[in-house]
C-alpha cells in the first residue's frame, strides 16, 4: 500500500538557514557530458534523487564506469560515442523525462536497437518532440502511434547536421539536439524559443565550441561536431526549483525568516522570484558569484502577509515552468484575481499539472477558472481551513506532493497526502527540511 503523510493544523514560525539538494537539470547534464568526456570526471554535490540514480544506472548499462561516494561522483568517460553498444540493451529512465529525452541525443550512432522505458507517468509523455529532429539527423525509431515510451532507437553511422526550430520553449528538446550535434559531423544550427540554458553554459565551461546569439524571443545556437573533449571537475549548485517550496512556505507563514545557501540563480530558472517580488515579496539575493559557468547566490526571504495579485507574463513561462503549482498557492493567498496564460505545456509534465493545480485549489475552496491553457485564481488572503483534505496524487507527481505539503503547512486543515515517496525523484531532503523548520507530521508504515 502507498505510504501516506498526515499533517494537522500545522502553522509554525521559524528563523533558519538551510541548504537544498543539488540542481536536477545540471546533475543530469554533468553526468551525460562526463560520460562523453575522455578520462575521469569528478562531480561534487550531485543530486542523489531517484531520477539521478536511474540516469546513472542507464549510463552504466551503456558501459560507463561510475563510482558514487555520497554526493561525490566519478565518471570514467571513454570519449564521444564511447558507449559500449550491445544488442538488447534496455534503459529504464524511471520518472525522468529530462534523462529519457537527452540520452536519445547521445544514441544517434548506436549500431543496435536500444530500448528506452520509463515508469507509468513517463510512459504517458510525448517523445515525438525529440524523435522528429533526431530522425532528420539520421536516427531511426520504433514507437507506438501515441509516440510514447517504450521506444527503440537505432542510430546511423552517417548522421547529418540540421537546422532545427525549437518553438515550445523546451530546454529538453533543445538540449537533445545539442548533444546529438556534438556527436555528428558538420554544423547544426538551432533556433530555440527561450528556455533554461544550462547545456549552453556547461558546453562553454568545458571549452566545447558553441556560438550562442541571444535575440529578444529566441536564441540561435551553432554547434560543430567534435572528436574529443577533456574530462572535467564540476560542483553542482543547489536547485532553485527545490528552493521555491521553502521560499513560498516562508512567505505564506507568520514571523518567518529564511536564508538558503549556494542556490543556482540562472535567470532562466528564477522567473518565480521575479514574479513573487512583483506580488510584494521582498526576496533578496546576495553574494552573487559565477562558478562553473553558472551564477549562484544566497537567497533571503521573510514572511509577507500582504501579497497582491499577478498577471503572469507568458514570456516568462519557461523560466518558471516547474514552479507554477507552488505559484498557484501563492495566488490563492494573494489579494485580487491572478492570471496565468499560455500554459499548455504544463499539462504535459509528470502529471497534467494545470488541471491538477485547479483541482487542488478547488479542494482548498479557492475559486478558479480553468481553460485548456490558462487559469484565473481568485485569492483569499484570510483563508484558514478547518476541514479534512485527502490528496490522492494518482500520478505520483513529486511536485504535487510537495505543493500539497506546503499547502498543509500554510492553509490550516487536517491533511492526508498520498504517495509519500514521490518527492524522492527530485528532492530527497524535502521532508527532513520540513522537520528541521519545526513542522510535525506522521508517515504511515
Ligand atoms: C528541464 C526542462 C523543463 C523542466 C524539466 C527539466 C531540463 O522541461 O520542466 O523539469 O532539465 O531541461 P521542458 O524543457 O520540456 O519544458
Amino acid at each position: 500500500m502507498e505510504r501516506k503523510l498526515f499533517i494537522n493544523n500545522n502553522y509554525n514560525s521559524f528563523k533558519k538557514t538551510i541548504s537544498v539538494d543539488g540542481d536536477k537539470s545540471i546533475s543530469i547534464r554533468a553526468l551525460l557530458l562526463g560520460s562523453q568526456a575522455f578520462g575521469k570526471t569528478n562531480i561534487k554535490n550531485l543530486l542523489l534523487s531517484e531520477d539521478i540514480i536511474s540516469s546513472i544506472n542507464c549510463l552504466k548499462k551503456l558501459g560507463v564506469k561510475i563510482i558514487l561516494n555520497k554526493k561525490d561522483c566519478s565518471i570514467y568517460g571513454k570519449g564521444l560515442n564511447g558507449f559500449e553498444f550491445k544488442k538488447k540493451i534496455v534503459l529504464n529512465a524511471g520518472n525522468s523525462g529530462t534523462f529519457a529525452r537527452l540520452i536519445l541525443g547521445l544514441l544517434v550512432k548506436s549500431p543496435y536497437y536500444i530500448k528506452l522505458i520509463g515508469d507509468k507517468s513517463l510512459s504517458k509523455r510525448d517523445f515525438e518532440r525529440v524523435i522528429l529532429p533526431l530522425q532528420q539527423m539520421g536516427a531511426n525509431f520504433k514507437i507506438n502511434s501515441k509516440k510514447t515510451l517504450p521506444l527503440q532507437i537505432i542510430g546511423s553511422t552517417f548522421t547529418n547536421p540540421i537546422h532545427y526550430l525549437e518553438n515550445k520553449g523546451s530546454a529538453q528538446c533543445k538540449s537533445t539536439v545539442m548533444l546529438a550535434a556534438l556527436n555528428s559531423p558538420g554544423e547544426t544550427v538551432i533556433k530555440a524559443k527561450k528556455s533554461r540554458d544550462h547545456t549552453e553554459n556547461i558546453f562553454k565551461h568545458l571549452g566545447i565550441p558553441i556560438i550562442v546569439k541571444k535575440n529578444k524571443n529566441n536564441d540561435e545556437i551553432k554547434i560543430k561536431g567534435q572528436k574529443f573533449f577533456k574530462s572535467f571537475k564540476y560542483e553542482v549548485p543547489s536547485d532553485p526549483s527545490s528552493c521555491a517550496f521553502f521560499i513560498v512556505l516562508t512567505l505564506l507563514s507568520k514571523n518567518c525568516k529564511l536564508k538558503i545557501k549556494n542556490v543556482n540563480i540562472n535567470q532562466s530558472r528564477i522567473g518565480y522570484i521575479k514574479i513573487l517580488n512583483k506580488m510584494g515579496a521582498k526576496i533578496k539575493i546576495k553574494n552573487i558569484r559565477t562558478k562553473y559557468g553558472e551564477k549562484q547566490g544566497n537567497i533571503f526571504v521573510k514572511s509577507q502577509p500582504n501579497l497582491k495579485k499577478i498577471n503572469c507574463p507568458s514570456s516568462l513561462n519557461s523560466n518558471l515552468i516547474d514552479e507554477f503549482l507552488i505559484m498557484f498557492l501563492v495566488a490563492a493567498k494573494a489579494k485580487g484575481v491572478s492570471s496565468f496564460t499560455n500554459l499548455s505545456e504544463l499539462n504535459k509534465k509528470e502529471s497534467p499539472r494545470l488541471k491538477l493545480g485547479s483541482k487542488l485549489l478547488n479542494r482548498l475552496g479557492i475559486k478558479n477558472k480553468l481553460t485548456k491553457d490558462s487559469i484565473k485564481i481568485f485569492g483569499n488572503p484570510s483563508i484558514d481551513l478547518k476541514k479534512s483534505i485527502h490528496i490522492k496524487n494518482y500520478f505520483k507527481d513529486h511536485r504535487i506532493f510537495m505543493t500539497s505539503v506546503i499547502a498543509a503547512c500554510t492553509f490550516g486543515g487536517r491533511w492526508i497526502i498520498d504517495d509519500v515517496t514521490s518527492y524522492k525523484s527530485s528532492f530527497p531532503s524535502f521532508l527532513n527540511i520540513i522537520k528541521k523548520l519545526g513542522y510535525k507530521f506522521k508517515v504511515s508504515k
